[in-house]
């Protein structure tokens, strides 16, 4: 017996949603393959959570197909929704009911057996640190806490393919590491796991990454690949006035685009040795002040505001 081609766990083609006059979705094409981790990033009104909702089959596109465990997801959103799980940015918790509470009704709901339940419920709570809360309610649990136990109960009934809607929004590192030690757990059992993120760390966590910009999908690519479609190196500037240092550095020779970034701007360059002098000299005359200047790695996010602002002009 050969092989059957390996098919991917979800596949997309032509994906198109529109509301209005608006594109929210506009030809979307990708895949997820089982035990992938696929991020898409992109800032708000790129239309990530529409995609989230047309894979979940909660909402119908205008045109393309949805392929998901090789059933037609537009054709057949029932059949679709067994094998898959979806957490909306939102995730509905009860928050008068505890956790085990919780947790007893999604299993339900799912029609999960009572044994399958527990043990599951049990592996992925220790795994995110929450045995201690198993009776707590879930109105009174940190924001951390209460995606976490989103994501148990999203898990209780084994799917094939998770989409998550920016899924650590609002909670604290500790808590994020759980919850993503958990999602490489998933991988290791052969779940594509979709997820919609603005955090420029977790989707470098991701396999591969589409970043999206109004309803676009501009590159897919791995985090590393994607990289190293980087422009040149990247100075930081830390100063006072760090829009007026951007105004100052943008238009030097030598620099491809400058970006604030918090209390910094972030200068691309096309040599950072060759050009710290001019930059130094330049916000000098300029009366700007500032702190340092130093060469920084690029990370995803100034990769990806470069990409963005390139594609804009
Ligand atoms: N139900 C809806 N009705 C009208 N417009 C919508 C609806 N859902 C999303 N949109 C619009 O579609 C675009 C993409 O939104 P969304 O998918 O929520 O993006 P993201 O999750 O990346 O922030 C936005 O312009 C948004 O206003
Ligand atoms: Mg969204």
């Amino acid at each position: 017996m050969t092989d059957a081609p390996s098919r991917p766990a979800v596949e997309v083609r032509g994906l198109t949603k529109r509301f209005g006059a608006r594109t929210a979705v506009d030809s979307l094409g990708f895949a997820c393959a089982a035990g992938e981790v696929f991020g898409f990033v992109g800032p708000d009104g790129a239309g990530k959570t529409t995609i989230m909702r047309l894979l979940a089959a909660v909402m119908p596109p205008d045109a393309g197909s949805i392929v998901i465990e090789g059933v037609d997801a537009v054709r057949e959103p029932e059949r679709v929704r067994s094998h898959v799980s979806y957490m909306p940015q939102r995730f509905g918790l009860y928050e008068d009911l505890t956790v085990d509470e919780n947790i007893a009704f999604f299993a339900e709901l799912f029609g999960i057996r009572r044994n399958d339940r527990d043990a599951r419920a049990a592996r992925l709570l220790a795994a995110s640190g929450m045995t201690p809360f198993r009776k707590r309610r879930a109105g009174q649990l940190s924001g951390g806490m209460k995606q976490k136990l989103g994501l148990t109960c999203s898990l209780i009934h084994t799917p094939k393919v998770l989409l998550l809607d920016e899924p650590t929004a609002g909670v604290d590192p500790v808590s994020r590491r759980d919850f993503w030690r958990i999602l490489y757990g998933l991988r290791g059992e052969g779940v594509a796991i979709v997820v919609a993120t603005s955090y420029l760390d977790e989707a470098e966590r991701c396999g591969r990454l589409g970043l999206m910009r109004e309803g676009r999908m501009l590159y897919c690519d791995t985090p590393s690949a994607l990289k190293a479609l980087m422009p040149g190196e990247i100075l930081a500037i830390a100063a006072p006035a760090p829009r007026a240092a951007r105004d100052v550095v943008a238009s030097l020779e030598g620099v491809g685009g400058a970006i604030l970034m918090g209390d910094s701007v972030h200068v691309v360059v096309d040599g950072a040795a060759r050009r710290l002098g001019a930059i130094e000299a330049a916000l000098a005359a300029a009366n700007v002040p500032f702190d340092e200047i130093e060469r920084i790695a690029p990370s995803i996010e100034d990769l990806f505001v470069s990409l963005l602002t390139e594609k804009a002009e």
